[in-house]
C-alpha cells in the first residue's frame, strides 16, 4: 500500500511537471502569436545595454548596420533557442557581403541570470557575429519597452527555477536604427532572409 502511494505521488509530481511545462509553452507561443503590436512606426529606438564583455553599448555603437533582434532569456527551453538559429541560420542563407553588415542582437529580459558572460556566449553559441546583451533591471526595462516587449517573470509554485513569459518577434531595424519590419514565431530562416534582401536591395 505504502509502495503504491509513493508510486502515484511521484506520478502526480510528473503530471505537475508536464502541465506547468505545458502551460508556460502556451503562454510564450501565445504571446507570439497572438498579440498585436500597436504604433509599430515608433518600435525601437536608443538604448542602453551592456555586452558579453561588461562593456556599455548603446544603440549609436550599431549605426550604419541593420539590426535583427530578439529579446528572450537563456533559461527558455524552446521558443527562443528556435528563433535565434532561425536568425543565425537566416544570416548564413545570405550572400556574404550583405551578411557581414547585419547585426544580429539577443537582449535578455532576465538580467538577473543572464550576465554579461552569460548571455554573451550563449547569443555566440548561436552564431559567431551574434551580439548577446544585457543590462540593469531599468535598462533592459527601457530597452523592452522601445521595442514593444513583453516580459514577466513567473515563480513556479513548488519553487525551484522561474521562466520568463515574454513576447516572442524578431525585429528587422535599418542601418539608422529604424523599424522596418517584424518576424512572428516561428518565420523560417528563408523568409527572413529574403526580406533582409529586399530591405538590402531598397538601399
Ligand atoms: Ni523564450
Amino acid at each position: 500500500m505504502r509502495k503504491l502511494i509513493y508510486g502515484l505521488s511521484a506520478l502526480a509530481a510528473v503530471a505537475a511537471i508536464a502541465i506547468a511545462v505545458l502551460a508556460y509553452r502556451i503562454i510564450d507561443q501565445g504571446m507570439g502569436s497572438t498579440a498585436t503590436i500597436v504604433g509599430e512606426a515608433s518600435i525601437g529606438g536608443p538604448f542602453t545595454l551592456i555586452d558579453g564583455a561588461g562593456e556599455t553599448v548603446t544603440a549609436a555603437d550599431f549605426a550604419g548596420k541593420p539590426m535583427l533582434v530578439y529579446f528572450g532569456f537563456t533559461f527558455c527551453p524552446e521558443i527562443c533557442p528556435t528563433e535565434l538559429l532561425n536568425i543565425a541560420d537566416a544570416i548564413d542563407l545570405l550572400p556574404a557581403d550583405v551578411a557581414q553588415r547585419i547585426q544580429p542582437i539577443f537582449i535578455t529580459v532576465d538580467p538577473e541570470r543572464d550576465t554579461p558572460e552569460v548571455v554573451g556566449e550563449y547569443a555566440g553559441n548561436f552564431h559567431p557575429r551574434m551580439v548577446g546583451l544585457t543590462g540593469t533591471p531599468e535598462q533592459v526595462r527601457t530597452a523592452a519597452q522601445a521595442y514593444r516587449v513583453y516580459y514577466a517573470k513567473e515563480e513556479p509554485a513548488g519553487g525551484g527555477l522561474y521562466m520568463m513569459a515574454h513576447s516572442s518577434y524578431i525585429y528587422l531595424m535599418d542601418g539608422e536604427g529604424r523599424y522596418v519590419r517584424h518576424f512572428r514565431m516561428g518565420t523560417t530562416p528563408e523568409e527572413i532572409a529574403a526580406a533582409v534582401m529586399a530591405h538590402a536591395e531598397t538601399k
